[in-house]
């Protein structure tokens, strides 16, 4: 079955026609050629597929796209700021080396703002609470939760 959803996509209205199989991370990076959500496990273990939905985390590639239609969805694409300017969770990332490989990043940081949207002041276990779904393979996390905690400062 195909049908047609409308969604916001980091701020912009769209819409798409996709067949009921479909995960919202194939329409993104396919559709809407997003390549910030990645594919790491495709089964909802690893968070690199994060997005935001309605404000929430969801991992995008066990999320039907279908349930998007009338929502809203935002990419790490999404948060940068007029004139291509680093959203202060980006910005902290780079300047506290949250990023070695880079692959798990997209994800961590919407994961990041997902907490960051409800709790500006986050503690260091809340951090760890709200990451608790994203892998990374390199950076041992303890960077990671630094700047998490550096971009709550900055916000
Ligand atoms: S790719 Fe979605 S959770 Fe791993
Ligand atoms: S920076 Fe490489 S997986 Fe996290």
């Amino acid at each position: 079955m195909r049908k047609v959803i409308s969604f916001t996509l980091n701020g912009y209205n769209v819409s798409a026609e996709v067949e009921s199989h479909k995960m919202l991370l194939e329409v993104l990076r396919e559709h809407f050629e997003l390549t910030g959500p990645k594919e790491g496990c495709g089964q909802g273990e690893c968070g690199a597929c994060t997005v935001l939905v309605d404000g929430y985390n969801v991992n995008s590639c066990i999320y039907p796209a279908f349930e998007v239609d009338g929502k809203s969805v935002v990419t790490v694409e999404g948060l940068l700021r007029e004139g291509n300017k680093l959203h202060p969770i980006q910005q902290s990332f780079v300047e506290n080396g949250g990023v070695q490989c880079g692959f798990c990043t997209p994800g961590m940081i919407m994961s990041a703002a997902a907490l960051l949207n409800e709790n500006k002041d986050p503690s260091e276990e809340e951090i760890k609470r709200a990451i608790s779904g994203n892998l990374c393979r390199c950076t041992g996390y303890v960077q990671i939760v630094e700047s998490i905690k550096k971009a709550a400062e900055m916000i």
